[in-house]
């Protein structure tokens, strides 16, 4: 379908990516499409596997996850509005197993960005995530990660950039794992992870975190989240009711 709305939305670490696109998508009943997701999944795969990670004969081995394992996610909407978030919650599947808890463990944290930094991984990821947002039953899609508005959808017509200040990222990050209660957690060791990752993103050679030259800045720090979302919604439907003029001239 060629009237797919696409929004991209890139940001560091734990910038509120993932909650802000869940809000704007189910507002909108667009598809939402977590792409950190599937970096994750691919490096749970490979420590399930044992993989080393720094060692060069592994490297096949990683690139061949990448090209054969299945990924997919699905929606739910948690019934009966239980505590104040009633937003759909993403399920992620991994061969058909469901790894939404296992790839947000500090183990896969620390190993994503190596993984992430891979071409040919990068080249398995950048074709399924086109499949996904060009998938024909849906009006538009909001996809999250570091190089959607660069290198995923560049032809995305609402391109956000979302950042926050490092230790107000940190400190979100440790209170949402806190509160999953899998795993102890440390702020200490997240505010490092946070910085170690970012560092790595920023600092690789195919498509790094980088804000697209067309993108907005939104600071989380400042502004809260109705805010960034109502701001996105707002964008989106100036972009349509554009389209609409737009095409009424033509016709
Ligand atoms: O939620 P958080 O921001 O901590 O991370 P994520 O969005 O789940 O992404 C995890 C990692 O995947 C990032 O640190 C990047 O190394 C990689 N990633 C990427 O390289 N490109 C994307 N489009 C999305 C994620
Ligand atoms: O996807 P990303 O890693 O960028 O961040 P996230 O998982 O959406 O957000 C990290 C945490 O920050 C979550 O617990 C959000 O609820 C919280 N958050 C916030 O407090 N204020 C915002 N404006 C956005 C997110």
């Amino acid at each position: 379908k060629s009237s797919i709305f696409k929004i991209a939305i890139d940001g560091p670490a734990a910038s509120g990516k993932s909650t802000t696109a869940r809000h704007v998508a189910h507002r909108l009943g667009f598809t939402y499409i977590d792409s950190g997701a599937m970096y994750r999944a691919i490096t749970l795969k490979a420590l399930r596997r044992n993989i080393q990670f720094e060692s060069p004969s592994e490297m096949p081995h990683i690139i061949n996850l990448a090209n054969t394992s299945k990924i997919h996610f699905a929606t739910t909407t948690p019934i009966g509005g239980s505590g104040n978030d009633n937003t759909p919650q993403t399920i992620v599947y991994l061969d058909d197993e469901d790894v939404s808890a296992d790839i947000r463990t500090m183990n896969v944290s620390r190993n994503v960005s190596f993984v992430a930094a891979l071409p040919e991984v990068r080249k398995a990821m950048l074709a399924k995530q086109r499949r996904y947002a060009n998938s024909t039953d849906i009006d538009g899609v909001v996809m999250d990660g570091r190089d959607i508005g660069t290198a995923v959808l560049p032809d995305a017509q609402v391109k956000i950039f979302l950042t926050a200040i490092t230790n107000v990222r940190a400190m979100r990050r440790y209170e949402q794992l806190k509160k999953k209660e899998k795993e102890l957690v440390v702020y200490e060791e997240i505010l490092r992870d946070i910085e170690k990752r970012d560092k790595a993103d920023l600092e690789r050679k195919v498509s790094p975190l980088r804000k697209a030259i067309d993108a907005v800045v939104l600071d989380t720090t400042t502004l809260s989240l109705s805010e960034i979302v109502g701001k996105i919604i707002e964008m989106t439907n100036n972009m349509k009711s554009d389209a609409v003029q737009l095409s009424g001239i033509n016709s």
